[in-house]
């Protein structure tokens, strides 16, 4: 983030407070498919990205670009329904606003959400990946970064919050879908093609779980930002060469669709537990 940048991210989040409230507790961000997981939480503002000067808003399908409020048991959650991708073209500073943007609006704890696909062949596709670690293959969000008063070196041994990644278990233990939930090492490449069958059995060798091109650069700023992070894959497909099936953006929607009936009870009583901490 260099001055100009700056400045941007100080005009935008002044537009976006001048429409909603601010102080949130916990900021979320829905990737592919999550979009129907707040329609059941009653929503208080909605602000279409399409109408904040500066911001960024072509979202890809299966996203609805919109941030959205909503209150559980009087914490507020501020909602950024849909993400900005690298491979749309967008810099990592436009692809990590929304992190930084809730930092400004008071957020605490940022939930980031994605589709991805399972290397591990325990993994099956409907699953939940908790994120415990990653590895970016993709570029770093704060290269040129001159903003004084931050940190660039971050710490990053431990991106992904275990406190976080307990309650998520406990939570899928309670609702009985504990089989569904995996645990395990997320990789980012920018895509946006899929990945091959070689880079596939690279990627598994390198220790990863699950592959995806997102939410790398959104962790590493959060964690520059002070945030507690939480990182979750839906995994929607099995990677290149683990099935010998081609892969389709159709067929990840899909799965995402079906997965909607774990995903909504677990998402409730995960943040009704998490607002606890704060
Ligand atoms: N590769 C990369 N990104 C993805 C995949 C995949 O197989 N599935 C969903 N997002």
């Amino acid at each position: 983030m260099n001055h100009e940048q700056y400045k941007k991210l100080k005009e935008i989040t002044g537009e976006i407070k001048s429409r909603i409230d601010e102080n949130f507790d916990v900021s979320l961000i829905l990737g592919s498919g999550y979009g129907s997981i707040i329609d059941g939480m009653g929503v208080i503002d909605r602000v279409k990205y399409s109408s904040i000067p500066g911001f960024p808003h072509s979202t890809i399908k299966g996203q609805r670009g919109e941030i959205l409020t909503t209150k559980i048991e009087g914490k507020k959650i501020l909602v950024f329904n849909g993400r900005f991708h690298f491979y749309q073209g967008y810099s990592l500073f436009e692809v990590t606003l929304p992190v930084r943007v809730s930092k400004l609006l008071g957020a605490k704890i940022i939930i980031l959400t994605n589709a991805a696909g399972g290397i591990n062949k325990d993994f099956n596709p409907g699953d939940v990946m908790i994120i415990s670690d990653h590895i970016n293959l993709m570029n770093n969000p704060l290269i040129g970064f001159s903003i004084e008063g931050y940190e660039v070196f971050v710490d990053m041994s431990q991106p992904y919050s275990p406190r976080l990644r307990n309650v998520a278990m406990y939570i899928a233990r309670k609702l009985g879908i504990e089989n569904r939930f995996k645990s395990g090492v997320y990789i980012a490449t920018t895509g946006p093609s899929y990945e091959t069958k070689a880079e596939i059995e690279f990627f598994k060798r390198i220790g990863a779980d699950a592959v995806g091109m997102s939410t790398i650069p959104e962790v590493i700023v959060a964690k520059q930002e002070g945030l507690e992070v939480f990182g979750m894959s839906v995994i929607t497909n099995m990677a290149a060469g683990i099935t010998n099936l081609p892969l389709k953006h159709e067929d990840v929607l899909e799965t995402m669709e079906k997965t909607k009936k774990i995903l909504h009870p677990f998402f409730g009583l995960f943040l009704k537990r998490i607002i606890t901490f704060l």
